[in-house]
């Protein structure tokens, strides 16, 4: 007779023997990931997504994200281990069910709660016993219980009782190669103590480190902790960015300088604002949550201003660098290097080339730019151009009133740019080590 392995039918005991079927609702730039991670750990895994583009591709073996290579994809999608839907009917088939979806700001600058509503609405009716449900998208503290928790209950079974509820944020940072979902540590909150054993369970079978924390509003509130403490540092270093430029000082030595201290001190560099799908979105779902215990939070209040002022002093100092000139900003031409919000990555989502792309069209320049990453810039949100990446060459390069370089991409040949240019005005100290024409360069 065949030996038959035992398996202990709770979920815990299907998670142990990787038999648990998880699903990952919400592929992006954390949902894919994190569902190769647990594919990869020997669980068999569902993604669903609303984007069909993103379902059909994943169908074909291919990756959408930049830093995920498509064979990768294919190795899971052709042993099955990874499956992907559009069709929401599949998620009564799952154990554990996680959520990625996007958490943006409305047009008032408030929590839009509305894909996790969605989501959950949609996954209500296929709750039952001795399920997982994790959350993971970004989020005030109080969310996973008093958004998503009334709605996954509202069939009659409870959390905590009849199924698990925990939640626990992502960390992933695009384009860098030194962490990935598997090696950066996972913090994670259970609505009860049970709920975090389940989950414990699960995200310790695919991930190196979990670090337990007593409540789902503690992991929300960590995770935007996170967050804050980049941006209130970035508007720190970018403040004394400014002054630093009115007295004549090099902002980036004084903060290598000041690198050299061995404890108490973590290098944060200025730019031109804050870019991507977080930094400058996450503080203010906490400013508002914080209203509701009618308390201020002034350091991240204060933070956003500078940092969005950053695009305008950016366009000033332009005008500035025409000015040694004696060339007005209207009428001058400029080309931008960088449209992404940082370097290597293809992301334009909230960067501030396009504010500052936007500010210097409004001063009358005529703007174009060069991105390796990003070919196109299309209207939308508020941004109102379309304009597409223009190659650079010495002679195109010297044809420009201004170089303006916003991200520090490494492919660029910055002694090139500068020994071509007539006026380079450089707001990532990409042009450092370039030793010939630094007359020519203007720090922003
Ligand atoms: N990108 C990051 O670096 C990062 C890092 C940490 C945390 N986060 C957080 O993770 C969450 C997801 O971010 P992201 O960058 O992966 O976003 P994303 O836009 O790349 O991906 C979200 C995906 O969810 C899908 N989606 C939207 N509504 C859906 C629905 N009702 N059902 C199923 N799928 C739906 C979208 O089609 C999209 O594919 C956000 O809360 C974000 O703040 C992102």
């Amino acid at each position: 007779m065949r030996a038959v392995r035992e398996v202990d039918d709770s979920l815990l005991g299907r998670i142990h023997a990787r038999q648990a079927r998880v699903g990952v609702v919400g592929l992006g730039y954390v949902g894919l990931p994190l569902s190769m991670a647990f594919g990869e750990a020997g669980f068999p895994v569902l993604g669903l997504d609303i984007d069909e583009r993103k379902i059909e591709k994943l169908k074909a073996g291919e990756s959408y994200i930049s830093s995920i290579a498509s064979p990768a994809v294919a190795r899971l999608t052709a042993s099955g281990s990874l499956q992907a839907t559009t069709d929401f009917s599949r998620a009564a088939e799952l154990d554990c069910v996680v959520i990625c979806v996007p958490t943006p700001l409305t047009s008032a600058r408030e929590p839009d709660m509305s894909f996790i509503i969605q989501t959950a609405e949609s996954l209500a009716p296929i709750v039952r016993k001795e399920q997982l449900y994790v959350l993971e998208s970004t989020t005030y503290p109080g969310t996973t219980d008093e958004v998503l928790r009334p709605i996954l209950e509202s069939g009659g079974l409870k959390a905590g009782a009849d199924f698990y509820l925990a939640y626990s944020p992502e960390r992933e940072d695009p384009g860098n190669k030194r962490f990935t979902t598997k090696t950066i540590p996972k913090i994670i909150g259970g609505y009860t103590p049970r709920c975090l054993e389940v989950a414990l369970a699960l995200y310790g079978a695919a991930v190196k480190e979990t670090v337990a924390v007593s409540s789902t509003r503690v992991a929300e509130l960590a995770k935007l902790l996170e967050n804050i403490f980049r941006c209130v540092n970035i508007a720190l270093v970018n403040e004394l960015k400014m002054l630093c430029d009115r007295m004549k000082l090099d902002v980036w030595e004084v903060i290598g300088a000041a690198s050299t201290k061995p404890f108490g001190f973590m290098p944060f560099l200025p730019g031109p604002g804050l870019g991507g799908h977080c930094i400058p979105i996450d503080p203010f779902y906490l400013t508002w949550k914080a209203r509701q215990f009618e308390f201020q939070t002034k350091f991240i209040e204060l933070a956003g201003e500078v940092n969005t002022q950053m695009p305008h002093y950016v366009a000033h100092r332009t005008m500035e660098a025409l000015n040694l000139q004696r060339k007005s900003l209207n009428g001058a031409s400029v080309l931008i290097l960088g449209a992404a919000y940082k370097k290597d990555v293809n992301d334009i989502r909230e960067s501030p080339s396009l504010r500052v792309i936007t500010l210097l069209k409004e001063h009358g320049a005529l703007v174009e730019y060069h991105d390796p990453h990003v070919p196109r810039l299309e209207k939308g949100g508020h941004f109102a151009h379309e304009l597409r990446s223009v190659p650079i060459s010495p002679e195109r390069i010297s044809s420009y009133d201004a170089v303006l370089i916003l991200t520090d991409h490494s492919s660029i040949d910055y002694g090139m740019i500068v020994a071509n240019a007539k006026q380079v005005v450089d707001t990532r100290n990409a042009t450092s080590k370039v030793s010939r024409g630094r007359e020519k360069i203007v720090k922003a």
